[in-house]
C-alpha cells in the first residue's frame, strides 16, 4: 500500500468507523466520563496518551478535597474524630482498595509517602548487608531514583556501591533484559547478594516482568526481593502475596489517577509482618493504633505493613486517591486488563503498519509482557527526535518523550477509547511519513 492510500482522509475515516464500532462495544466505555479530560486553551479536548505518566483526575477527586477543605474549616482538630471525615483512619480505609491492585491482604499493604520515600524506608528493614552477603541487584538504565536510592543505601552501610551495586543489561543488541538472564544473574552471584530490586514493568521499555520467577530466584539464594510497581500497580494485574514478594512500593500518580506527588503506598509480606522482627525506622503512625494515643515511650507495631507508616496522612493528597480506587473496584481488574491488551495490540497494528522503517516498538510484542505502554523507538532524524513529539503535542496528543529516542505511549483502559488509539497513532503516522 503505498503513502497515499495509507494515510488520506479516506483510510482514515474507514479506519474511524471500525474504532467506533470497538468503542460501542466496549464494555468500560462509561468509565471515561469519570475523568476530567484535559484540554488545550482553545477549548479542544486534549488526546491524553500519558497516563503511564500522570493519569488523569477523576471527576469526583474535586469535589473528595473539597469536602475534607471544609471539614477542616467547620471541625477544625475535631474532623479527626469526626465519623464522616475520620482523618485518624483516612488510611485505613485505602488499605483494602489497595491490597485488591496488589494482589495482597489489606493488612500486607500501607499508604504513605511517596515511592523513593517508602524504598529507602523498607531497605533501611530489608536491605541488611553482612559478611559477604552485601551486594544489590537491579537493572541497568534503572530510573535514576531507584538507583540513587540503592547506591546510596549501600554507601550508607559503609560500603562501595561501585562493588556492591550490580547492574544487569539486556544482551549485546538487544533491548529487553530476559527472565532467564535475571535468574542465571542471581544464581551466578548468588551469596554476595543481599537483595534484588527488580521493575514490574520498566520505565523506559514497558517491559512487564514475571515477578514470582525473580523472587523464586532470589529465594533460592536466600537473598530478598522487593519491587519498584510505579508503572505496574494499576496498569497490570499483580498478586504480591501469591508470588513471594518481599516488599514492594509504588507511587500513585501514574495509573492510579490520584494527582501529582500523590500519596504511594508499600507492600510487606505478611511473614515479614507477623513476628515483628525485622529492624526498622519508626514513628508514632506506626504504633499500634489502639494504644497509639497513650503516648508511652515503647513502640508497639501496628499490625502489618501498617508499622512502617510514620507520620499522619496527609488528607488533602489522600483524598483523591480514595476517589480514584474504587473505579478499579467498579471496573474490575480483570475487565481493565482484557481492554487494556486490546487497546495496546490495536496501537501496536496501527504503529506497525502505517510507523514505517522510522519507528521501532521496542516493548515486547508479547502481551503478556507488557502493559499499557509501548515505547517507540524514532529513527535518528526521523522528525528531528524531540520536535516530532512536540509536534504532537501541537496536533493535541500528549504523550511523553525520554531522550535520546523513545517516545512512551500509553492508552489507558480507563478512560481512552479505541478512536484515542487510531487518531494518536494517525497523527504520529502522518507527522513520520508525510503525504508529500
Ligand atoms: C520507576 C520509577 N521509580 C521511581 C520513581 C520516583 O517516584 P517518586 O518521585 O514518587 O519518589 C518514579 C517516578 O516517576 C518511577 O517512574
Amino acid at each position: 500500500m503505498n503513502v497515499q492510500a495509507r494515510h488520506g482522509p479516506a483510510a482514515l475515516q474507514g479506519r474511524l468507523d471500525a474504532a467506533l464500532a470497538r468503542d460501542a462495544a466496549d464494555e468500560l466505555a462509561g468509565m471515561r466520563a469519570r475523568f476530567a479530560l484535559p484540554h488545550a486553551a482553545d477549548g479542544t479536548t486534549l488526546l491524553y496518551l500519558c497516563g503511564h505518566s500522570l493519569g488523569l483526575a477523576p471527576t469526583a477527586a474535586r469535589a473528595m478535597i473539597e469536602a475534607e477543605i471544609a471539614h477542616w474549616e467547620r471541625l477544625g482538630v475535631l474532623a479527626h474524630e469526626d465519623a464522616a471525615s475520620d482523618w485518624i483512619g483516612y488510611a485505613e480505609r485505602l488499605q483494602p482498595l489497595l491490597a485488591q491492585l496488589a494482589g495482597a491482604q489489606p493488612h500486607e499493604v500501607v499508604a504513605m509517602n511517596s515511592l523513593s520515600v517508602n524504598l529507602h524506608l523498607l531497605l533501611a528493614s530489608f536491605y541488611r548487608p553482612s559478611g559477604q552477603r552485601r551486594a544489590i541487584l537491579i537493572e541497568a538504565g534503572a530510573f535514576s531514583s531507584d538507583r540513587h536510592v540503592v547506591a546510596s543505601q549501600i554507601d550508607w552501610h559503609g560500603f562501595n556501591p561501585e562493588h556492591e551495586l550490580i547492574e544487569l543489561s539486556p544482551r549485546p543488541g538487544e533491548e529487553l533484559i530476559r527472565i532467564e538472564d535475571v535468574e542465571a544473574r542471581i544464581a551466578h552471584e548468588g551469596s554476595r547478594l543481599a537483595l534484588v530490586l527488580w521493575p514490574g514493568v520498566q520505565y523506559r521499555t514497558g517491559q512487564l516482568f514475571d515477578l514470582a520467577r525473580i523472587a523464586r530466584a532470589a529465594h533460592a539464594v536466600d537473598c530478598q526481593v522487593g519491587f519498584d510497581l510505579a508503572h505496574a500497580i494499576g496498569n497490570v494485574p499483580l498478586a504480591l502475596h501469591a508470588d513471594d514478594a518481599d516488599f514492594a512500593v509504588w507511587c500513585s500518580y501514574k495509573y492510579l489517577n490520584a494527582g501529582p506527588g500523590a500519596l504511594g503506598g508499600a507492600f510487606v509480606h505478611e511473614r515479614h509482618c507477623a513476628g515483628g522482627d525485622l529492624p526498622r525506622l519508626t514513628g508514632w503512625w506506626g504504633h499500634d493504633p489502639g494504644t497509639r494515643f497513650e503516648m508511652g515511650p515503647q513502640f508497639r507495631a501496628a499490625r502489618g505493613a501498617a508499622a512502617w507508616a510514620l507520620s499522619n496522612p496527609p488528607i488533602f493528597s489522600a483524598a483523591p486517591l480514595l476517589a480514584s480506587l474504587p473505579l478499579f473496584a467498579e471496573a474490575g481488574m480483570t475487565a481493565l486488563r482484557r481492554k487494556s491488551m486490546a487497546l495496546t495490540a490495536y496501537l501496536a497494528s496501527l504503529l506497525s503498519e502505517l510507523g514505517g522503517e522510522q519507528l521501532t516498538i521496542i516493548t515486547p510484542a508479547d502481551p503478556a509482557q507488557r502493559g499499557s505502554q509501548l515505547s517507540l523507538r524514532i529513527a535518528r532524524g526521523a522528525g528531528h527526535g524531540r520536535q516530532l513529539f512536540q509536534a504532537l503535542l501541537a496536533r493535541g496528543v500528549v504523550c511523553d518523550w525520554r531522550e535520546p529516542d523513545i517516545i512512551r505511549i500509553a492508552p489507558v483502559p480507563l478512560y481512552n477509547s479505541f478512536e484515542d488509539v487510531l487518531r494518536g497513532a494517525w497523527q504520529l503516522c502522518e507527522l513520520l511519513q508525510p503525504r508529500r
